[in-house]
This record gives structure tokens, C-alpha cells and sequence, in this order.
């Protein structure tokens, strides 16, 4: 397993302003306070697994890397563009993104469907951070999301181990476990993306979510490539219940990268044509 890094660790040195896209630095912004938000999912999940002692520790070192995540990435963008206010743009966020930190049970329905979702968001965070750094040629950048990918990473085997837990007790059906995955995919184009990428860019008027999900797609599906779905749909194969290598993965990863292709492109169309 990787040496788990500090904020201190990062060579800021690296840094290189010719070579930063300003759509990857609007995209950052909207990274910067969903992460930094890791410390209400913190509180969120700490309430969902109470008494789970061994869990809740776990929780407050995963929280702690999803905040240390906010801050490299608020710290990049503000090398980057230093008109970024942070505190204000992840302020103005939360307030209109409120997570509910009392919660005693899961949203998702119970503890190992609350996991299985976890595992969803760690595989869309490690594919994206591994995305942007294969697709960036800023050097800074790419060192930065090397390591916050491999966090992610960690983070998704965090939650499958417990995941497995108290699977072996919930039995979820197949039936069940493809639907809360898949609808934790589909939510990827909620609000949360959107509307972080609207508030962390302070953009003018009144928030549009779907010109806000065509504004962040149109950047964020550009960055993947095939490899990145393929790893991806690897490990939603193995939480899921399928070969993580098999068929099946082939078919999704083939799919998926059709459609991320296909949406970036219309997109970009339909803002054009806006
Ligand atoms: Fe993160
Ligand atoms: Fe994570």
C-alpha cells in the first residue's frame, strides 16, 4: 500500500503557468469545495455507522484526506488564478448544498447500500484524478493527481472491505446492488457536480442546472480515455458482484466510453448552439 502523503509533500516548485488549461482550473474549482465538503460527509457517515467503533476511526482519517484533497486543489487553483477566493466560493457552496451531519441512518436505504455508494463515489474520483493527470501537461497538476487518485483508490478499498462486512449479513440482491450503483453513476450528473462547478466559478445569474452539468461534462469527459473507464468499470464489477475482468466489464467499459464520448460531444454542440 502507498505511503500516505501530507499537503507538505507536494512540490509546489513544479509549478509551470504556461502549460494550465483555464477550463481544467474552472473544473478545480468545482474539485476543490466538493472535497473540502468531505468533512460534513464525515460527520454524515460517523452518525450513519455509530457504535461501529473500528469504522468510525476509519471515517475520520478518510474525511481527513477528502479535506487535505480541498486544500491542495484550492491551493493549485490559486497558483493558478489568484482572484480564487476560496473560503468565500466554499461557503456560498455549502450553503446551498447542505449535508445532513445529524443523520442517524443511511439516505441510501441501510449501511451496506450507504457502502456499495461509497464505493461508487471513490471509483468516480479515482478515475477522474487519474483522468485529469494523464490528460493535463501542467507538471504540478499531474504530480497532484497522481497523488490524490491513489488516495482514492485507498478510499474505495476502505469501503468494499467494509462493504463486504456487512454484506455478508444484509445479503443485498444483485437485483439491488446494480440498482443503488448505477443510480449513484446517474447521480453523477445531480446537482452536486453542477452546481459546485456554478458557485466555485462565481458564475453571474441564477443557477441552471443543466446548463451548469453540459458546462462541467463538456469539460470532464473529455479528459477520459479508454483506459480510465476500463480500470473504472473493473472495480464497479468487483463491488457489484461481477469478474472485475470478465465480460461484462468489457461490455460496460465499451458502453461507457461510448457514452462519455457521445456526451462531451453533444454538449459542446448544444452550448454552442445556446
Ligand atoms: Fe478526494
Ligand atoms: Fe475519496
Amino acid at each position: 500500500m502507498p505511503e500516505k502523503w501530507k499537503f507538505e509533500d507536494i512540490d509546489w516548485s513544479l509549478f509551470d503557468p504556461e502549460k494550465v488549461n483555464p477550463e481544467t482550473i474552472r473544473v478545480l474549482k468545482a474539485g476543490s469545495v466538493v472535497e473540502y465538503n468531505g468533512s460534513d460527509y464525515g460527520l454524515y457517515l460517523k452518525g450513519v455507522f455509530e457504535g461501529d467503533t473500528l469504522f468510525e476511526k476509519e471515517i475520520e482519517a478518510w474525511s481527513k484526506d477528502e479535506i487535505k484533497h480541498g486544500r491542495v486543489l484550492a491551493q493549485w487553483v490559486t497558483l493558478a488564478d489568484p482572484t480564487y477566493n476560496f473560503d468565500e466560493r466554499f461557503k456560498a457552496y455549502v450553503e446551498g448544498f447542505p449535508i445532513d451531519i445529524h443523520a442517524k441512518e443511511s439516505i441510501r436505504g441501510s449501511r451496506g447500500s450507504e457502502l456499495l455508494t461509497r464505493c461508487m463515489v471513490e471509483i468516480g474520483t479515482s478515475s477522474f484524478y487519474a483522468a485529469v493527470r494523464d490528460a493535463t501537461d501542467e507538471p504540478l497538476l499531474k504530480q497532484i493527481c497522481h497523488k490524490i487518485a491513489a488516495d482514492e483508490l485507498r478510499h474505495y478499498k476502505l469501503f468494499y472491505t467494509h462493504y463486504q462486512r456487512y454484506q455478508a449479513h444484509e445479503k443485498i440482491p444483485l437485483r439491488k446492488r446494480l440498482q443503488i450503483a448505477l443510480g449513484r453513476l446517474f447521480e453523477n450528473e445531480d446537482d452536486e457536480l453542477a452546481f459546485a462547478y456554478y458557485t466555485a466559478n462565481k458564475a453571474s445569474g441564477p443557477y441552471n442546472r443543466k446548463y451548469y452539468t453540459q458546462e462541467y461534462g463538456k469539460a470532464v469527459y473529455t479528459y477520459y480515455q479508454k483506459i480510465h473507464v476500463e480500470r473504472g468499470m473493473s472495480l464497479f464489477c468487483k463491488v457489484v458482484g461481477f469478474h472485475p475482468q470478465g465480460w461484462i466489464q468489457k461490455g460496460l467499459s465499451a458502453l461507457a466510453f461510448k457514452i462519455l464520448s457521445s456526451k462531451a460531444k453533444a454538449y459542446k454542440r448544444e452550448l454552442r448552439a445556446a
